[in-house]
């Protein structure tokens, strides 16, 4: 039988320890040994590309130094399925100090100095777990949700970004174990406001792909895109104008691609326009959200998108969430002939919350960050929470769509 062969990445700017382990793993010819000179806060988002490329992650670390900590959840949430992070620290770590290092995504503590034959043992115990399944999968497969208004000021935007964030499960509307990598992609190119509601540097990122027309890769995202504390990665619409129709399908799909095998959800704002490049997102997507209200043009205009998107993708399922309108208790007949026309249950309703919206607004920040208790966040939180239900992170469930 062959022997697969496992590459391992060892981090630390300790020279006695890369040699130690070294020796203790050099010689076996079934591993591949690399070693980075270096602490994890160093490499930086470096170090979220070689997770990417390797089997088992070796670094030494002090569970006191935040950034550190920060370092190990960025690394965890951006690793390949089945990449396994293991923790150098000295025998004598505190409880609660390793309990820190698994909560920030560490498979495995181990006590250091390590005699090579324990080092051995503990990667193939790891590795019978790990292996198959980074042998097998090319990553995650990340669901896609791609969001689209009725009318302009509909609330897309609001809904796929505070979606987005939710769909994290730092904010506490998810299962406890639910902690997941999400990206928030703004492709409203011309009218985009993620970037700004979030506070982020202006970027043009977009505009340049269009302009060179080049296909992006994963390294190209990495750069571009920002990731917020708690799993957020976010690629903003360019500040500079960009003409509606500059992005190829190709370039959107290979984004797409990209994001999907890196993170476990993807929500897509969508152009107000039906450009050409929209069909990438809607053949990839999950599920489709549009946002309107109850008004007879803002309901005729949702029927005609959801009937358009089923032509590009016969089986995309379509929701509808009724913005700025808390749930009725009884259907007024506006509402049952709207349900009608939609073909929908209308499950989905979010109350009008002017004060909240208008604070995220004003502070660059989501709802759940300045309202966690407000209605509006709670009924986002409710939508993330039937998503995850219908649409399990596939790394969880282990199969693609
Ligand atoms: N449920 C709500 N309660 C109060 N204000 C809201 C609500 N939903 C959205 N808003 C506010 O309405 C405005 C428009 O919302 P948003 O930008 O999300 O809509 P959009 O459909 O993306 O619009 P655009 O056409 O500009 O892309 C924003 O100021 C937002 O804060
Ligand atoms: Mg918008």
């Amino acid at each position: 039988m062959k022997v697969p062969m496992k590459s391992i990445l060892v981090i630390t700017p300790d020279k006695a320890v890369s040699q130690a382990i070294g020796a203790a793993l050099g010689g076996d010819p079934a591993i591949k040994l690399d070693t980075k000179s270096s602490t994890l806060t160093q490499l930086n988002g470096q170090a979220v590309k070689f997770a990417q490329e390797h089997d088992f992650i070796i670094f030494d670390t002090d569970p006191g130094n935040e950034a550190d900590i920060h370092a190990i959840e960025a690394l965890a949430q951006n690793r390949r399925d089945g990449t396994i992070l293991l923790a150098l620290a000295s025998g004598d770590i505190s409880l609660a100090d390793a309990r820190k290092l698994t909560r920030a995504g560490v498979d495995e503590v181990l006590p250091y100095p390590i005699t090579g034959a324990e080092l051995t043992e503990q990667l193939e115990r790891l590795g019978k777990k790990a292996v198959p399944e980074t042998r097998s999968a090319p990553g995650r497969i990340g669901r896609v949700i791609a969001v689209a208004q009725a009318r302009g000021g509909s609330g897309a935007t609001t809904v796929a970004l505070n979606l987005a964030d939710a769909l994290t499960g730092k904010s506490g509307f998810l299962h406890k174990a639910d902690k997941h990598s999400v990206a928030l992609v703004d492709f409203d190119l011309q009218f985009g406001t993620i970037g700004s509601a979030l506070d982020l540097e202006e970027q043009d990122a977009l505009l340049k792909l269009a302009q060179d027309g080049t296909v992006p890769d994963l390294r190209f995202l990495e750069q571009t895109m920002t990731k917020l504390p708690g799993g957020l990665n976010v690629l903003p619409a360019p500040s500079k104008f960009a003409p509606v129709d500059a992005l190829r399908n190709d370039q959107v799909a290979a984004i797409l691609d990209l994001l999907r095998q890196t993170n476990d959800y993807v929500v897509v704002d969508l152009p107000r326009a039906l450009v050409s490049w929209v069909e990438p997102v809607i053949e990839e997507a999950d599920e489709l959200l549009i946002v309107t209200d109850l008004t007879v043009p803002s309901v005729r205009h949702a029927r005609r998108l959801m009937d358009f998107f089923k032509t590009v993708n016969i089986g995309l399922t379509v929701t509808i969430v009724v913005n700025r309108e808390g749930r009725p208790l009884m259907r007024t007949s506006v509402q049952k002939e709207a349900a009608a026309a939609l073909d929908s249950k209308l499950e989905f309703w979010l109350p009008a919350d002017d004060k909240a919206a208008r604070a995220a607004v004003d502070q660059g920040k989501p709802l759940f960050s300045v309202a966690s208790r407000s209605p509006l966040t709670k009924a986002i939180g409710q939508l993330a929470k039937a998503i995850t239900k219908a649409l399990p992170a596939a790394a969880r469930v282990g199969a693609a769509k």
